[in-house]
């Protein structure tokens, strides 16, 4: 047998330390604050059945067409790795009937989802994101919540550089008309096959096209903010009014094109200058449709997808970092069998009062075993003899001031706790 290295798929990151505490704190400091707004979390499937995707994110989306990993079980159902988490979610609630309950339900995931993207710097084929969905009501103030929640899980890890775009794709009183408005437009210019069909399909997208004679030739297309019903104008009108109230900043985007189906109205999208070309940082908007599409009631919807994979390479190019580094506070150094025994007993004791403890294992010697608890940036070193078994103590040293005292065993976890 081949006894090759494996390498991680293509495309799908490790997080290993120290990076991997930042990758828990940033999640976890957006599932904070989803739950300090009333966010209930909800743990969805990893794989669902093939339909839903197709279904509620939209066939002709590159996610749905192009990217999805997707396999026939044993049982020979079509299943596909989630590459969003909204369907998921949508799914559930319907399921499990939480939309005959008060509305709007409020949930929170998080987790991996994957796309078959071509590979790049922040994109990945296994993403991570933490998501929230408000479901059920269609009020303005619920969507500046939403996006003014997305903005205070930015600000809470310390990001700073980054914007929020934000624009409405209107509803099914004015979409349509405005669509035929385009296409009109679209069909006279001088447009590639390729993009002609794509004007076809989804001529929205056109008006995404990166490319430089694209771009100058949709200058003048007609816009989706331009054309919106009135109720739809009002609707944004109140949601960038609230956003005014709360102090977020924005700017109006009228050409952002999400990649999936399922936005209508208010639609939003969060960038990081300091990312290159993956920029999105996060995203999201308002789906009035995909409940009824996945067979439930006629109600609307909002919700965000925060990246946290790009959240940290946004804190890496701004050179923050969320924790401090270190893996213990206190880090046991025992010469000799007797004082190991000892020692075990202690940093248990430190664990069971919630002080992070770790300990020299093997035969490390001092200077070595010193060395460990540098590299695990305890704050304490707890170092234990015979001479200080006898006397029934510790010395205690201070890592970061070099001052080291003598304590009792009976009050170190006192003494650590009280200084920690
Ligand atoms: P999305 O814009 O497709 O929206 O993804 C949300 C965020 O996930 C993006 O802004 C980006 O930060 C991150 N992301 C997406 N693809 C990749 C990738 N290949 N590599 C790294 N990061 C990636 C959604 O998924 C919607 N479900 C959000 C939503 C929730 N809309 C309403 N509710």
């Amino acid at each position: 047998m081949s006894k090759d290295k494996i390498s991680a798929p293509k495309g799908v990151p490790d997080y290993i330390p120290p990076v991997s505490a930042e990758f828990i704190a940033v999640r976890d400091a957006f599932a904070h604050q989803a739950r300090l707004a009333g966010y209930e979390h909800i743990e969805l499937p990893v794989f669902e059945e093939t339909a839903l995707f197709a279904r509620g994110v939209g066939e002709s989306t590159d996610v749905v067409s192009k990217e999805m990993y997707t396999f026939e079980d044993r049982g020979g159902r079509s299943a596909t790795l989630r590459p969003e988490g909204t369907a998921g979610v949508m799914r559930a609630v319907i399921e499990h009937n939480l939309d005959r309950g008060q509305l709007p339900v409020k949930l929170n995931y998080y987790g991996p989802f994957f796309r078959y993207e071509r590979p790049q710097a922040g994109r990945y084929r296994q993403l991570q994101q933490v998501g929230v969905e408000a479901i059920g009501v269609d009020d303005p103030a619920l969507d500046a919540e939403v996006i003014a929640l997305a903005d205070r899980c930015f600000r809470s890890i310390g990001l700073k550089g980054f914007r929020l775009e934000l624009t409405s794709l209107g509803d099914h009183t004015c979409r349509p008309q405005y669509r035929e408005k385009l296409q009109e437009f679209l069909f006279k210019l001088p447009l590639d096959e390729e993009t002609r069909r794509r004007a076809e399909i989804n001529p929205l997208r056109v008006l995404d096209d990166k490319r430089e004679e694209v771009r100058e030739m949709t200058a003048d297309a007609p816009l989706m903010i331009d054309h919106l019903s009135d109720q739809a104008r009002e609707h944004f009108e109140t949601v960038t009014g609230l956003l005014d109230d709360l102090g977020v900043q924005y700017v109006i985007n009228p050409r952002m094109v999400r990649g999936l189906d399922y936005y209508t109205k208010t639609t939003f999208e969060f960038v990081h200058d300091g990312l290159g070309a993956q920029s999105g940082i996060g995203g999201g908007g308002r789906y009035d449709g995909l409940m009824a599409q996945l067979g439930g009631q006629e109600l609307s919807g909002i919700g965000f997808g925060l990246g946290v994979d790009r959240a940290l390479l946004a804190l890496q190019a701004e050179q923050r970092t969320v924790t401090d580094g270190s893996r213990v506070d206190a880090f046991g150094v025992a010469m000799g069998a007797p004082a190991k025994a000892a020692m075990v007993k202690l940093i248990d004791a430190l664990r069971a009062a919630g002080i992070r403890a770790d300990m020299s294992y093997g035969d490390r010697g001092l200077k070595g075993a010193m060395k460990g608890a540098d590299r695990a940036g305890a704050r304490f070193a707890l170092v234990l003899g015979d001479r200080e078994l006898e006397q029934q103590t510790v010395m205690l040293k201070d890592l970061r001031s070099h001052e080291q005292q003598e304590v009792s065993i009976d009050s170190l976890v006192r003494t650590i706790a009280e200084q920690l």
